[in-house]
């Protein structure tokens, strides 16, 4: 459906209060609510899941070291808003359709509060899943100050639940930051840039695809209407819960922290002002410089830091762009709506003047050694099985979440290296729970990663490229490209215990992307003591 672009305004989502104090620290409490909201002028209000009632959920503004409590209360209805098919979805044969659970994606925090796939709850918490251990989740905040979002986790339906609404913000901030004087208060906006599609009334559409053939096993309930798609592509992209927003900016520097929220959808976004974009950071926080860049390529759950400088664009109307050349998993380009964001309406005039600055030296953080690493794993992405439906299935190391054993098992506080081989014929963006890490190198292989000597199909590694310069900081999500095997490096811990990681294309997180990895060893370190040696403060992880 067409819907006009840029009537509406860019919202700019609320930042949640604390209920109370429990123990001295800050208690939230967040539930989440169907409701009806307004996402166009011209389109009816859409149902939605919100976390307190608003999509996108409400914005956490968190201190470094400063840890807060938040209990997550599931208020929705016993059916789900989208359509699910209860054989493959749920984690078991007829589980309850709406189960939820938070993830805090990009926190340091430990097993039992980072929002593990099995640990769903039902409204009330009347149901709960295998690793459900408590209500309320404690985040201890001891990490670099950074673009953290929290969005749902629960095993094979986290695409709806993402769909319906459930996403918001959280950033961590520290005083090293704000001695920056980079654009701040409502000169920092942040984007979260989703796609959806809608029914002409209004309501969300989600496709569902006709089942291929039934069950094999009979005793398996057979539903003719499974809604697996292989990747979520709507026709609409919205800003911050707006489709196709606009924003009035005065003639001066911002700073925007822009999400890339979809189920599936990579954007490669420019300004159409042909201007350049300062990026300052990624995921994980910070660069140690700014790096200029024409185009930042964003697939989902990636995040840019950038300024944006409008001081000489007075008067102009700006499109945030989504190039042609996008590379989508499916390798369909982008229609010609979905090559428009938003839009920035430059005012004349400045409220005041600019004091800001895009400072030079921006952190400082360990550059991690792979001489440091004291294992290196072998990973493949694959996509060479095939479910009870006869449809393939997405695996990592050809396993699925609940395959056992646990292959990937760093021990805590050690350096590891990983190789993505990816087998399949899409870009995945992998996302490791707990950590941030950093990109090594990419390069091109033929042959076999888990069979390297075999002679009749060796592996063969061409050269290893250094990651772009935009993806030098601090990483949770990385691009693993098709053919390539992308190389990164952790320091795993500093919690002991099991994790996910996973694709984070959600309909192949949901269908069977994802394997848990454990941290072993039996002592936790405390997250609030950095690692001592390479900055003069404690402005690194
Ligand atoms: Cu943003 Cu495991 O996810
Ligand atoms: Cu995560
Ligand atoms: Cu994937």
């Amino acid at each position: 459906m067409s819907l006009d672009k840029f009537v509406d305004a860019l919202p700019l989502p609320s930042v949640i209060k604390p209920v109370g104090f429990r123990n001295g620290i800050p208690y939230f409490e967040v539930s989440m609510l169907q409701v009806k909201q307004k996402l166009h002028r011209d389109l009816p209000p859409t149902t939605v899941w919100g976390y307190n009632g608003t999509y996108p959920g409400p914005t956490f503004e968190a201190r470094r070291n400063q840890p807060i409590l938040v209990k997550w209360m599931n208020k929705l209805p016993f059916e789900h808003l989208l359509p699910v098919d209860r054989t493959i979805d749920g984690a078991e044969p007829n589980q309850p359709s709406v189960r939820t659970v938070v993830h805090l994606h990009g926190g340091r925090v430990r097993p039992e509060n980072d929002g593990f796939p099995d640990a769903w709850f039902t409204r009330d918490f009347e149901n709960v899943g295998l690793k459900f251990l408590h209500e309320v989740y404690y985040y201890p905040n001891c990490q670099r100050p950074a673009p953290l979002w929290y969005h749902d986790h629960a095993l094979g339906i986290t695409r709806l639940n993402v769909y319906a609404g459930l996403a918001g913000l959280y950033f961590i901030r520290d005083s090293h930051e704000e001695s920056l004087n980079l654009p701040s208060g409502k000169f920092e906006i942040p984007l979260v840039i989703q796609d959806r599609s809608f029914f002409p009334n209004g309501e969300l559409f989600y496709p569902s695809q006709p089942d291929p053939v039934p069950p094999p096993t009979p005793e398996v309930p057979f539903f003719p209407n499974p809604s697996i798609v292989p990747e979520f592509f709507g026709d609409t992209i919205l800003v911050n819960g707006k489709v196709w927003p606009y924003l009035e900016v005065e003639p001066r520097k911002y700073r925007f922290r822009i999400y890339n929220g979809s189920n599936a959808r990579f954007y490669t976004i420019r300004l159409s002002s042909g201007q350049e974009f300062v990026q300052i950071g990624s995921e994980g926080g910070l660069f140690e410089h700014p790096v200029p860049t024409n185009e930042i390529i964003l697939a989902p759950a990636e995040r840019a830091d950038v300024i944006v400088d409008f001081s000489n664009h007075k008067g102009e109307r700006i499109i945030l762009t989504n190039s042609a050349n996008a590379p989508f998993p499916d390798g369909t380009p982008p229609t010609p709506d979905l090559a428009q964001i938003m839009e920035f309406r430059v005012k004349t005039h400045l409220s005041h003047s600019d004091h800001s600055v895009i400072p030079n030296n921006l952190s400082c953080f360990e550059r991690l050694d792979p001489g440091l690493a004291v294992t290196t794993r072998i990973n493949t992405l694959n996509e060479d099985t095939t479910d009870r439906f006869g449809r393939p299935l997405l695996l990592l190391n050809h396993m699925g979440f609940r395959d056992l054993p646990i292959t990937e098992t760093p021990s805590n506080g050690t350096v590891e290296i990983w190789e993505l081989y990816n087998q399949t014929v899409d870009t995945h963006p992998i996302h490791l729970h707990l950590v941030q890490f950093q990109i090594l190198d990419r390069a091109t292989f033929t042959g076999n990663p888990l069979d390297p000597n075999n002679p009749n199909n060796p592996l063969i590694i061409g050269t290893r490229v250094p990651p772009n310069d935009n993806e030098k900081g601090w990483k949770d999500t990385v691009r693993a490209n098709k053919d390539e095997v992308t190389r990164i490096i952790a320091r795993f811990g500093p919690f002991t215990g099991i994790y996910p990681w996973h694709c984070h294309i959600l309909e192949h997180e949901d269908h069977d992307m994802m394997r848990p990895y454990e941290v072993l060893q039996n002592h936790d370190f405390d997250p609030c003591i950095p690692i001592p040696g390479v900055c003069p403060d404690d402005s690194f992880t």
